[in-house]
């Protein structure tokens, strides 16, 4: 859909991010619970059957893309918690289709094979699965949950076209030593990425589990026959052997979030500007078409690069990990 003189201009920031991407929380329930687990900042995530009634609805949430794509958001990812907790997933990919037709999904994969068809049905283009291990013990263990049906929902994915599926794998200390093994699995599958992400310490602690994320891309690029460089965070994408394996490496890295073109809505619909941060929340349940549209500008407003201006590099590496100082949001707020 082409953008005319009917839609305001894009959304910029004071650093120049314009937002073309949006990542949804539909919930924040999810039937694991990783070892590692931020829950998009703002967790411990729920049970399954817990209270849900805040959740936004398929109604809502088409309201908030629609707004984003008058903006200029080109793509939408659904995120939870675990999105397929929600029996109204179908519905909601439905709806958001109508908005913006670049709809992908993340999820743990563990409730995937009944519903990939559908969920491609409705629309749905593309979807990352988390495993970090291919050793069903060591999956069990950091994730409390079976690995078996999520390699199910993984199989019925690339078989109802949702390809290429892209595996996250969170790089700590107990997986670290499995990235070769991982490579070597999805450099055998047919329609697989691997995207392997570093720990991000800073919302649930442990600052013993983080790894150098330099030995690992001194391992790729040892090993790859090309490099590629996204636009998106500026993500680099190492071909080895028949895998195509990204790595997402935020923490502590300025160019990560001078390239960032993201902004999230919490499962209540809040807008939010930086997964780190939780104090530049606005709230749009009650609001109308125009007070939504001024809550994206003033989201957006509020929004730094979280490493760089945010934490100065100097803090990040003093204190190995960035404890949030107070907000600088001037007049804007
Ligand atoms: N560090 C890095 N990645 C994380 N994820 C969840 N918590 C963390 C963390 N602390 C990832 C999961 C999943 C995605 C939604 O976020 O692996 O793929
Ligand atoms: Fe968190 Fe996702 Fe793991 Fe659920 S599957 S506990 S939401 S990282």
């Amino acid at each position: 859909m082409g953008r005319t003189g009917l839609f305001p201009p894009m959304l910029s920031d004071a650093f120049g991010r314009t937002v073309t991407d949006l990542r949804v929380s539909v919930t924040k329930r999810c039937n694991f619970s990783c070892v590692y687990c931020h829950d998009e900042g703002l967790g411990p995530v729920d049970r399954p059957r817990s209270a849900h009634g805040e959740e936004m609805t398929p109604a809502e949430i088409e309201r908030v893309v629609g707004v984003a794509r008058e903006f200029g958001v080109r793509s939408v990812k659904f995120t939870g918690g675990e999105p397929l907790v929600r029996t109204d997933l179908e519905e909601i990919v439905a709806r958001t289709v109508r908005q913006v037709p670049d709809v992908s999904l993340t999820t743990n994969g563990s409730m995937l094979a009944a519903r990939a068809e559908r969920l491609r049905d409705a629309g749905l283009k593309r979807i990352n699965v988390s495993i970090d291990s291919i050793d069903p013990a060591e999956f069990r263990a950091i994730r409390h949950g079976a690995l078996a049906p999520v390699l199910e929902g993984v199989r019925e994915a690339i078989r109802v076209g949702l390809v290429p599926v892209k595996l996250n794998m969170v790089v700590f200390r107990p997986t670290v030593d499995r990235i070769p093994e991982m490579v070597e699995y999805v450099g055998r599958g047919e329609g697989l990425k691997l995207q392997l992400i570093q720990f991000m310490p800073e919302l649930v602690g442990h600052q013993d589990w983080r790894v150098d994320m330099g030995e690992v891309t001194r391992w790729l690029e040892a090993h790859a026959s090309r490099v590629i460089v996204r636009e998106m965070h500026h993500r680099k994408v190492y071909v080895v052997g028949g895998a195509e394996v990204e790595v997402v490496d935020p923490v502590g890295n300025a160019d990560f979030c001078a390239n960032c073109h993201r902004v999230r809505v919490t499962h209540k619909g809040e807008l939010k500007g930086c997964l780190n941060r939780d104090d530049d929340l606005i709230a749009t349940r009650g609001l109308d078409d125009a007070a939504l549209r001024e809550a994206f500008q003033r989201v957006v407003r509020w929004r730094v690069p979280y490493y760089g201006v945010y934490i100065p590099m100097a803090s990040v590496t003093a204190t190995n990990g960035p404890s949030a100082p107070a907000p600088t949001r001037g007049a804007t707020g």
